[in-house]
């Protein structure tokens, strides 16, 4: 294979996300993953918590208010001769679809398990999601400044519950207060943990070798029962296994305290030497090699108003191939047509940037004025799609009426708008004018509620509807699908995007419905 220098830039990338249970530490990782990466002196700024939030956008408030994540950013850092592109996912359950559909642009992901906690419920979710793309996991527990469970435990844990073997790169030196450091199994190098370094790149104090004096001396009368200790991880735990870790079937795990700034330094040099670099995509034609010449990306994820002074929508999109260069034109392949992109941005350590460059694995984001949805794919001319972002029937239903009836169209655009985002789903029944919109998590409709009336100025109701589920109904016979959509008129609905769904009142009815039309297809997901 030949190593051009554009080859050699695409090399470089690692792009990943972090998965993991709220209160994980995920936000206080990132901070010091960008402070290592030396692109700010002190850590927290990346998304001030609670109150001092530096992340600038007006529905933010929202966030403010509950405190919580809603939204997800993505940052580009350089680490020594890497470029790392960390995509964040937001925390909240009720956003699930949005980092499923992030996960699906990363090529490889971060675990955060709490050490006093062990595997909690949304890991193993996003575990689960990870596992359909053998997304290969580095794990990072922490917290170890604190009492934290038996680091064993935990690891039997991670290999019952999430199915994966664990191979631990370094094992604790004590926890709590009695955290004295963390010794790598394979360089038999120690490293020394200092309290109270957290918002800086502290000194990497090392000890070299297990056997050594200083070893003895750190570990004093605990030395012997340390030895021991490690003696039997060696021989009860997984080795390190690069092919066993790519495919998804391991994962090396780390010990350390994000707060602290502590391990993270270990576990982000293991990162950028193991993970992939950008891996080849399915579309509906062909594999799309990272490494080839011809731009191709698709789009992941819609944001809007990041930028209060613009209040446009981003459109992020993941380069799957190529170059792109500013003033560039692609294709928009769903609706057929060539557009330049002179303005698009980057996200360098949470700025927003002009863009002049961006290669494989790199995120990009352009600005959307209505024409962009979440799934489309942009090639250099070429009719492809690319394949796996999925889309998941809402189980949360309301029926929206206007306060003031004059305001329908910024209803409907503003519906369409959400919808087109990912933010909410839109269904309009065929039988009546009613507008109905789903939701996975219930929060999701105080987002649409609170951007509906601060962008839009539409003030609505929104009443509770007799609706358990919807599926995505389609048939290769098309005598059987017209009697079917005669019989269930009264169920059907178009969603946002002008596709067939069945507004299933009880999972009884569904399963009826299901059983008398065995040739239509009621699908729980569809691809965009
Ligand atoms: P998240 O994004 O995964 O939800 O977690 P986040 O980083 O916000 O961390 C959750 C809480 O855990 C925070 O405390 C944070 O300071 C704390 N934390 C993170 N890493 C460590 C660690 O290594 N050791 C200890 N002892 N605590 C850690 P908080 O009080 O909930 O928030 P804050 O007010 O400090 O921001």
């Amino acid at each position: 294979m030949s190593n051009s220098p554009f080859q050699q830039e695409i090399a470089k990338r690692r792009t990943f996300a972090i998965i993991s249970h709220p209160d994980a530490g995920k936000t206080t990782i990132t901070e010091k993953l960008i402070l290592l990466g030396q692109l700010i002196q002190v850590a927290g700024t990346v998304k001030g918590k609670k109150n001092d939030r530096a992340a600038t956008s007006d529905w933010m408030s929202l966030e403010k208010e509950r405190g919580i994540s809603v939204t997800s950013s993505v940052m580009q850092f350089p680490y020594k001769d890497r470029v790392v592109n960390l995509l964040d996912t937001p925390g909240h359950e009720d956003f699930s679809e949005d980092t499923y559909r992030t996960l699906t642009a990363v090529d490889s992901a971060l675990m955060i398990i709490d050490g006093a906690k062990g595997v909690e419920d949304r890991t193993i979710k996003l575990m689960n999601v990870c596992r359909l793309r053998d997304t290969p996991i580095l794990s990072f527990v922490n917290k170890m400044d604190r009492d934290i469970r038996d680091p064993i435990e935990l690891l039997d844990e991670v290999e019952s519950v999430l199915g994966i073997a664990a191979a631990p790169i370094n094992w604790p030196i004590g926890m709590g207060r009695d955290f004295k450091g963390v010794y790598n199994l394979y360089t038999d190098v120690i490293h020394v943990f200092q309290a109270g370094k957290g918002s800086v790149v502290a000194e990497d104090i090392q000890i070299k070798g297990l056997e050594s004096d200083e070893a003895k001396a750190l570990l004093d009368d605990e030395y012997n029962n340390y030895l021991e200790e490690i003696e039997l991880v060696r021989g009860a735990s997984h080795e390190f296994d690069l092919s066993a870790y790519l495919s998804g079937q391991l994962t090396p795990v780390y010990f350390g305290t994000a707060l602290s700034n502590f391990g993270v330094r270990e576990m982000l040099d293991g990162f950028v030497d193991w993970a992939p670099a950008p891996l080849n995509r399915a579309t509906d034609q062909r594999e799309v090699d990272a490494k080839e010449d011809a731009f191709a990306g698709f789009i992941f994820k819609i944001q809007a108003n990041m930028d209060p002074k613009h209040r446009d929508r981003i459109a992020f999109m993941r380069v799957c191939s190529g170059t792109y260069r500013k003033g560039m034109k692609m294709r928009h392949v769903r609706i057929g047509k060539d557009i330049k992109i002179a303005d698009a941005v980057s996200f360098l350590a949470g700025d927003r940037e002009l863009l002049e460059e961006a290669v494989s694995g790199d995120i990009i984001g352009l600005h959307n004025h209505g024409t962009i949805q979440i799934g489309d794919t942009f090639t250099d001319g070429e009719e492809l799609k690319f394949t796996g972002i999925p889309h998941f029937a809402p189980e949360l239903f309301r029926r929206i009426r206007l306060r003031d009836p004059l305001k329908s169209k910024q209803l409907q655009k503003g519906l369409q708008q959400l919808s087109e985002e990912g933010s909410t789903q839109v269904f309009m029944p065929q039988r009546n004018t009613d507008l109905i919109v789903g939701a996975v998590g219930t929060l999701q409709f105080d987002v649409v509620a609170y951007r509906l009336k601060d962008e839009y100025k539409v003030e609505a109701l929104y009443e509770p509807i007799n609706v358990y589920t919807a599926r995505w109904v389609d048939c290769d016979d098309p005598k059987k699908f017209e009697e079917f959509k005669r019989k269930c008129a009264d169920n059907l609905a178009i969603d946002g995007g002008g596709h067939l769904t069945y507004l299933a009142p009880t999972r009884v009815n569904l399963s009826l419905t299901e059983e008398r039309h065995p040739e239509v297809r009621f699908r729980a997901t569809r691809e965009h």
